[in-house]
């Protein structure tokens, strides 16, 4: 079992990565930590509570909500892919269960220092605002990271928010500079290679063939992200950005790289957002460029087969 902190900012496809970490059997979710991103920050944290309970999950699992904005530059969000609501104005009941009183840039900094025994990973799916902001308040913290995947950036297939920038990292560049500074050892998921797994009509099916009620969440969700990517920008098929990372974790063999520095563009101009890989024979960070996507789609339909 790999004990997994989950940093995110659901978001559709961060709220199908938490019902894919939950059910999957290899990992051990040890808390949820929330930031500002898709929607503003108190909504990321309800929706992570509101997809806890859907996973059938309670107080064991607790919910943190951190940043309510990015480390310098004004806040934004991308409701135009989301809904309004960050799930796609799906219905779902209000949590019953409350947010952890703790903050997530604290929960990130005591969960780490517990685990130097036997280190955590960090799957992070949203701006890196609490990372950048834990790995700046108690450098020491590394110790306890076994490694840090994250869905982040884009170099050969350019951005998704301006032609150069990602999501995630256009809306914190500066934590992003931090985080893949931090010499941590870390598994990239781009833009490079989260377009080339995508949620076709007959993948889509698979998922509502699944008889788990998160399943059908699952499935929901994923409908409602294709819906919205094609009312944004007319493009068909959303890509599974943020399941990715679940799924790099408990089947790395599914993706394969090269191994990089990243540094991102942080001043002000057509490329601020940008992150730019350097190659380099032992770079601390994998930058993915292939993925099995057939393979990554039967991972992920496991995972959410897999809850009794
Ligand atoms: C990333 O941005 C967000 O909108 C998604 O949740 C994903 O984390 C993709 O660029
Ligand atoms: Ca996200």
């Amino acid at each position: 079992m790999k004990s997994v902190l989950i940093d995110c900012d659901p978001g559709l496809d961060d709220a199908v990565a938490l019902l894919a970490a939950f059910g999957a059997r290899s990992l051990n979710v040890k808390a949820i930590t929330t930031v500002a991103g898709n929607v503003k920050g108190p909504q990321t944290a309800i929706n992570a509570r509101i997809i806890r309970e859907a996973a059938g999950r309670g107080r064991e699992i607790p919910v943190c909500a951190g940043a309510p904005r990015p480390l310098l530059r004004d806040a934004v969000t991308a409701e135009d892919f989301h809904g309004s609501t960050g799930l796609g104005n799906l219905p779902f009941p209000s949590p019953r269960l409350p947010l952890s009183r703790a903050h997530a840039v604290n929960k990130i900094i005591r969960s780490c220092r517990a685990a130097v025994a036997a280190p955590l990973t960090l799957i992070v799916t949203g701006p890196m605002t609490n990372v950048a902001l834990a790995l700046t308040m108690a450098p020491n913290i590394t110790e306890g990271i076994e490694e840090i995947v994250v869905m982040a950036g884009a170099d050969r297939e350019g951005g998704n928010i301006t032609p150069y920038a990602e999501f995630n990292v256009f809306a914190d560049p500066h934590a992003a500079a931090i985080v893949f500074g931090a010499g941590v050892p870390m598994r990239c998921l781009s833009l490079d290679v989260t377009h080339q797994i995508r949620t076709t009509k007959s993948r889509l099916a698979q998922v509502r063939e699944i008889e788990t009620e998160q399943a059908q969440i699952a499935a929901s969700l994923l409908d409602a992200s294709n819906q919205l990517e094609f009312s944004a920008n007319g493009a068909r098929d959303a890509p599974l950005h943020d399941p990715s990372t679940v799924i790099a974790v408990t089947r790395p063999d599914l993706f394969s790289g090269r191994r990089v520095s990243v540094s991102v563009i942080t001043e002000p101009g057509e490329q601020f957002g940008r992150t730019v890989p350097h190659s380099q024979k032992d770079g601390h960070i994998v930058w993915y460029e292939r993925a099995d996507s057939d393979a990554v789609y039967a991972a992920l339909g496991e995972h959410l087969g897999a809850y009794k």
